[in-house]
């Protein structure tokens, strides 16, 4: 589906009046249900009669004991399969809203209502819908699309710059794997004083989109999309093991300074363009890590990856920005000497 860009919720009216649903639930967490549900409500006459559903906000709660508790909630006010869930706030919500939707009787429909960055231009669109399970992120779910994606770009306002900074990672990777003007764009811009986030939040989205649209369950294309993960992912998990805090898009940004390396040793990323990524990521991100990253505890991380065939490490790395590869195959000494370089520049 196409993401609509809205400056209010009348088209939410609007579609909810061209369909006759029998009932409306609204997944929130208690952010999004503090800051973005009321201006919903406000402005949906049609949302008076709907049910809200609130969560507790974090990635812990994305979870199969969460997902038990609002089916048993969606049974208990005898929810029908002609119903339809608003899924208003960050991936957490949109993930878990989607899949709980997607399996519920079956599937009912689903809207997202992003209110992140991260989801705006990342979990919101794409079909991928899931929860965590155990230690492992993102392993339970189903591929299915919504109904459709409002973006309004006013929610970011009361975003804490972290949070914000996590979704502008992804932003930064989409440039990278699509866009060499957004990224030359992106390197003139500052985050943390942009007002108008529609032009950028445009480019990033139609990256994602047209990458999904030409394979949609990730079995070969799609891959690209995990440029900067494979590295970010073992960082994140690594950060998790020792409680310590690290959101997922900073993670990303670290990896991909190590994976633009690879990308430099195994592809032909020049060195100009190599230098450019690492000291514009350097300058937004080496501050959430500064000097903790070495090989050794990331290594059984780097070996467990999904990505993985034959023992060989798979990545998706760029040629140039802009020009994405998949599936290159790189040896544990190639990620050990990437893992260092990073770990130099922190
Ligand atoms: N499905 C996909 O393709 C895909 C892609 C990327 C990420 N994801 C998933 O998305 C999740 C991360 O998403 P996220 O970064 O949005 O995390 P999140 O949903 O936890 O949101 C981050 C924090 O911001 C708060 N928040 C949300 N909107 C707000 C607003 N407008 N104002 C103030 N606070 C607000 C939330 O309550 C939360 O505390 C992960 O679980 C990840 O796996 C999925
Ligand atoms: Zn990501």
């Amino acid at each position: 589906v196409q993401p609509y860009f809205v400056t209010s919720f009348s088209t939410l009216s609007a579609f909810l009046n061209r369909h006759h649903y029998t009932a409306i639930i609204i997944l929130v967490d208690d952010n999004t249900r503090a800051y973005c549900l009321p201006q919903l409500l406000a402005e949906t006459p049609q949302l008076e009669q709907s049910y809200i559903i609130e969560i507790p906000s974090g990635e812990p709660f994305k979870n199969l004991d969460m997902c038990k508790r609002i089916w048993e909630q969606l049974l208990h006010w005898r929810i029908d399969r002609n119903a339809i869930m608003i899924n208003l706030g960050g991936g957490v919500i949109c993930d878990m809203g989607g899949f709980i939707a997607s399996t519920y009787k079956r599937g009912i429909r689903f809207v997202n209502i992003p209110t992140t960055l991260m989801a705006m231009i990342d979990a919101a669109i794409g079909g991928k819908t899931g929860i965590d399970f155990y230690e492992y992120k993102n392993v339970i779910g189903v591929f299915n699309e919504p109904e459709a994606v409002l973006i309004y770009p006013g929610f970011l306002k009361t975003l804490p710059s972290d949070e914000l900074m996590s979704g502008f990672a992804e932003m930064i990777k989409h440039a990278l794997i699509g866009n060499k003007t957004l990224w030359n764009e992106l390197q003139t811009v500052n985050p943390h004083e942009l007002k108008d986030w529609s032009v950028l939040l445009r480019k990033a989205i139609k990256v994602k989109q047209k990458i999904t649209g030409k394979d949609f369950r990730e079995t070969r294309l799609r891959k690209v999309l995990n440029f900067g993960h494979t590295i970010g992912h073992a960082i994140e998990s690594h950060f998790l093991k020792k409680n310590k805090k690290l959101l997922h898009g900073h993670a990303v940004a670290l990896g991909m300074i190590a994976e633009s390396f690879l990308s430099h040793k195994k592809c032909g990323l020049p060195d100009n363009d190599l230098i450019a990524i690492q000291n514009y990521l350097i300058q937004y991100y080496g501050k959430y890590a500064s000097g903790k990253i070495t090989y050794k505890p990331l290594k059984k991380y780097l070996i467990n990856d999904k990505k993985n065939l034959n023992n060989q490490m798979l990545f998706s790395l760029i040629r140039s920005p802009g020009n994405p590869l998949y599936d290159v195959a790189c040896s544990e000494q190639d990620v050990k000497n990437a893992l260092e370089y990073l770990g130099g520049l922190l």
